[in-house]
């Protein structure tokens, strides 16, 4: 009974894939201009990511970050759920943009059957940018949607 189900779940999110409403497999997209440069915008999400490098995860997910590398112009990480331990891909790329940095964010669930995560992968991402600030300092600005990000318009990342 429960494979069943499952298979429905699957073939309903699929149907939804293909129809350009939700991304095929749980994952975010978006984009953010800052206007900080891209060394400074670079250096505060590292440091964000170090400062969460731990398991001290409290009610949400501000925890469990690991970074793999950066070199300036990509950065390359890991985030892991505190209950179930499932572990999202991050990345990202800074380019110089006008007096500013345009930042693309990719998050993605390594597990092959996750196709809704509770906007996980959207907060992987934006939990970053709110936490180092970047998301106050004048003209940030983000730009995702539900076809592209998962579950992005009923995010709760104080949760998740
Ligand atoms: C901290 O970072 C290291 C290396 O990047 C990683 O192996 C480790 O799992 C991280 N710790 C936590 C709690 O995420």
């Amino acid at each position: 009974m429960k494979v069943l189900a499952f298979f429905a779940f699957a073939a309903f999110c699929l149907c939804l894939g293909s129809a350009g409403l939700i991304p095929k497999h749980a994952s975010c997209n978006l984009d953010w201009y800052v206007e900080p440069d891209c060394a400074e915008a670079g250096q505060r999400i590292v440091l964000q990511i170090k400062k969460w490098n731990n398991t001290a995860c409290g009610t949400g997910e501000k925890c469990r970050y690991a970074l793999t590398s950066f070199d300036g112009k990509t950065l390359k990480g890991k985030h892991t759920t505190p209950v179930k331990h499932y572990v999202d891909d991050i990345s990202m790329m800074f380019k110089p943009s006008g007096t500013g940095c345009a930042i693309h964010g990719f998050s993605s669930s390594e597990t092959w059957y996750a196709f809704l995560d509770q906007s996980t992968n959207y907060c992987n991402l934006h939990n970053l940018v709110s936490g180092s600030n970047l998301d106050k300092t004048p003209k940030f600005k983000e730009t995702t949607s539900d076809a592209i990000c998962t579950q992005y318009s009923s995010a709760d990342c104080e949760k998740y």
